[in-house]
C-alpha cells in the first residue's frame, strides 16, 4: 500500500472511506494511527485483523474537541482540567462511558470506561472534522512492533486491509500519548507518553500515582511488558559499545564506534530524542547487529517515557 500525500481532496476521500467502514492510517502528533469509525464494530474488528493483534486491547477513541469527548465519556473535574491544559495534544483520558456512548464495545474491550483523545495534528483534525464520527485508532504498526512515526513505517508494517495511508511527514512527538485514568478520586497515569508526569502534576497540583503494569496485572492492557519490540536484542544503560553491536546514543559525549550509530539527540534534548526514538530503533533493528546498545537516558521529563519504551524493547520474548 503506497501512502498518499494528505491534501484536502485525499482527506475527504479518507473520511468517506471511514464512513464506509474502511480503515485509514493517518498522522497524529504522537505516532501514526490506524483509524476506523469507532461506532462501527465491524470496522473496529478490521483494525485488530490488520494489526494481527493477539487479543482485543481497548483502543483510544479520537474526537475533534472536548465537547464531543464529553458526549462519549464523563469528564470529571480532573478530566476537564487536564483536557483544558493539554487538548488538543498527546494526552489520553480514561473516562467512565456515558450511558448512550456511541463507541462500539469492541473498541473499549467491553469495559465500562473509554479512552478518549483530541489529537493536535492538523491532518488528524481535518479528518475528524470531515468524517464527523469518533475514530478508534491504535498505533498503525503490526502488533508488538515499534510504533510508526512515518507513513513509510506504516506501509512497511501493514500490508492488507487498509484503504488508505495519509502521509503527513514524520510525527513531531514520536511517542504515544500519555494515558491518564481520571475516573477515580485521584488521577492515575497508566502509560507514560508525550505529556510528562511533571506537566500533569503541575496541572493536578499534587503528585500523581503511576500504574504502568510492569508487574502484576496490567492496568492498561496495552502495557504488556514486551510491547515495543525490535527483533534485535536491546542492551540497556550501555556506556560502552561492543564489537558487532549497534549504538543508540544520547547526548554530546558518545563512545567511538565502527558499527551503526544513531544519536537520539546530540544536544541531549529529551523532546528531540523522543521524536527520533522509534525511527532509530527501526533503523538499528534492520542493521543486522548482534544487539542494540542503548546509552542511559535521564529519568526526567520525557525521559521517563523513553526509558519505559526502551525497557519494554529490552524485555526478552
Ligand atoms: O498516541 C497515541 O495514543 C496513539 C495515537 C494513534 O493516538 N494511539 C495508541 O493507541 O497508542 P494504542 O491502541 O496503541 O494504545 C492504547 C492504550 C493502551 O495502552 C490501552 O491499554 C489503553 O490505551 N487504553 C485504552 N482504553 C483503555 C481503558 N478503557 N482503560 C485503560 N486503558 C485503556
Ligand atoms: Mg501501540
Amino acid at each position: 500500500m503506497t501512502p498518499v500525500k494528505a491534501t484536502p481532496e485525499t482527506i475527504a476521500e479518507a473520511a468517506a472511506a471511514l464512513l464506509r467502514g474502511e480503515l485509514v492510517a493517518f498522522p497524529t502528533e504522537t505516532v501514526y494511527g490506524l483509524g476506523a469509525d469507532a461506532t462501527n464494530a465491524r470496522a473496529v474488528a478490521a483494525i485488530f485483523e490488520a494489526k494481527g493483534r493477539p487479543r482485543f486491547n481497548p483502543l483510544i477513541t479520537h474526537v475533534a474537541d472536548v465537547t464531543v469527548a464529553g458526549r462519549i465519556g464523563k469528564l470529571t473535574a480532573h478530566g476537564r482540567r487536564l483536557a483544558d491544559a493539554f487538548w488538543p495534544g498527546p494526552l489520553t483520558l480514561v473516562l467512565e462511558k456515558q450511558s448512550d456512548c456511541p463507541v462500539a464495545d469492541l473498541a473499549t474491550a467491553g469495559l465500562a470506561t473509554v479512552a478518549v483523545r483530541v489529537p493536535a495534528h492538523p491532518i488528524a483534525q481535518q479528518l475528524l472534522a470531515a468524517a464527523s464520527v469518533p475514530v478508534a485508532a491504535p498505533s498503525a504498526n503490526r502488533s508488538g512492533h515499534v510504533s510508526p512515526t512515518t507513513a513509510a513505517h506504516v506501509a512497511a508494517d501493514l500490508a492488507g486491509g487498509v484503504a488508505m495511508i495519509l502521509d503527513g511527514g514524520p510525527t513531531a512527538v514520536g511517542l504515544e500519548s500519555t494515558v491518564v485514568d481520571v475516573t477515580g478520586e485521584a488521577p492515575v497515569i497508566l502509560r507514560f507518553g508525550g505529556v510528562s508526569r511533571e506537566a500533569i502534576e503541575r496541572v493536578v497540583g499534587a503528585s500523581v500515582e503511576v500504574v504502568t503494569g510492569h508487574s502484576g496485572k496490567p492496568a492498561s492492557p496495552g502495557m504488556l511488558a514486551r510491547h515495543y519490540a525490535p527483533a534485535t536484542r536491546v542492551r540497556l544503560n550501555a556506556n560502552d559499545v561492543r564489537d558487532g553491536e549497534a549504538l543508540l546514543a544520547f547526548g554530546p559525549r558518545i563512545p567511538a564506534h565502527n558499527g551503526p550509530v544513531i544519536n537520539l539527540s546530540a544536544a541531549g534534548d529529551l523532546t528531540e530524542a523522543a521524536a527520533n526514538l522509534f525511527a532509530a530503533l527501526r533503523t538499528l533493528d534492520a542493521a543486522g547487529a548482534a544487539a542494540i546498545a542503548a546509552m542511559p537516558i535521564p529519568e526526567e521529563g520525557l525521559g521517563e517515557a523513553i526509558n519505559d519504551r526502551l525497557r519494554r524493547a529490552a524485555t526478552p520474548p
